[in-house]
Order: C-alpha cells, then sequence, then structure tokens
C-alpha cells in the first residue's frame, strides 16, 4: 500500500467504525443501550477530531486551490449535521426533547445517510489533499 492510500485507509477506517456502531446502536432497541451510545459518541468525536486536524495539517502543507475548498466546507457541513441530528436523537431518547413523530422521521433519516455522503466527502477531500502534497 503506498503513503496516499494507507492515509485514506487511516482516516476512513474510524469513520466505517462509527457507522458500525451507529447501525449496531440503533438496533440495540429503546431507550438507546448507554454503553454502545457512550462508545458510538465517543468514536464519532474523535473520528471528526482526527480528520479535520490531519485534514488541517495536509491543507497548510499543500498548495490548495480554490476548487477543492467547496469539497472541504461541503465535507464540514456533514460532519455538523451528523453532530446535530445525533445529539437531538440523544435528547429525544432521553426524553428532555420532544419533536414530534415526522420531524423525528426526517431527523433520523438524515443521521442515516449523511455518513455515507460523510464518507464518500471524506474519502475525496483527503484523496485531493494527499495528491496534491505528492
Ligand atoms: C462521524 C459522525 C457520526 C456518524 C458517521 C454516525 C453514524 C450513525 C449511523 C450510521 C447510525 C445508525 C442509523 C440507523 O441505522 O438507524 C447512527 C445512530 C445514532 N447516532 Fe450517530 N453518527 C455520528 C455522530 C453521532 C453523534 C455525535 C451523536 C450524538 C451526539 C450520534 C447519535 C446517534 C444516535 C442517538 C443514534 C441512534 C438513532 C436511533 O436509532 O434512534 N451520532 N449514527
Amino acid at each position: 500500500m503506498n503513503t496516499s492510500t494507507s492515509k485514506i485507509v487511516i482516516f476512513g477506517l474510524p469513520l466505517i467504525v462509527t457507522l458500525i456502531s451507529g447501525v449496531i446502536l440503533s438496533n440495540s432497541g429503546k431507550p438507546l443501550n448507554s454503553a454502545i451510545f457512550t462508545v458510538h459518541k465517543l468514536i464519532a468525536v474523535g473520528t471528526v477530531i482526527l480528520i479535520g486536524a490531519n485534514v488541517y495539517k495536509l491543507f497548510k502543507a499543500v498548495d490548495i486551490q480554490i476548487a477543492y475548498l467547496a469539497t472541504f466546507g461541503t465535507t464540514g457541513l456533514f460532519f455538523v449535521a451528523l453532530i446535530i441530528s445525533g445529539a437531538l436523537l440523544s435528547l429525544v431518547d432521553g426524553e428532555l426533547l420532544n419533536l414530534g413523530e415526522t420531524t423525528l422521521q426526517a431527523v433520523l433519516r438524515i443521521h442515516q445517510i449523511v455518513p455515507l455522503l460523510a464518507l464518500a466527502a471524506s474519502a475525496l477531500s483527503i484523496y485531493l489533499l494527499v495528491s496534491s502534497e505528492s
């Protein structure tokens, strides 16, 4: 595996683990299992920090073309959407918030679809950064 590929794997793997822990959490029944929920949250936050810090490092090291910025911005927005929708879902689960069935289903759908978009966008962002580095 060359350096670029291994970097993409290193960043992609925790994101896939977050996705899998989310699916296990969703299937663990209601109210949510707090141990699985804690693992899901911690891995999600760790993944965002890992990707964010390394994208920032690579970002400073390479000569960025302005067109790439849209990809990085979109990737960041996907993660913000995941954190907000995830926080809303956990508040509803803890009965601290009542969204109504339709809104709740919409938020859940966002939290189910955006992980896949975030995965694709992160892979593309990191690919752009590592290929500009070499
Ligand atoms: C990188 C960030 C994240 C990713 C990729 C991610 C991914 C996922 C996925 C794929 C599911 C399963 C959805 C399903 O099959 O129904 C899920 C469920 C869930 N996630 Fe996340 N998540 C992320 C961040 C977060 C954060 C930061 C929180 C909380 C603050 C959170 C809270 C939840 C909750 C509460 C569920 C269960 C939803 C339910 O079934 O009611 N997630 N997540």
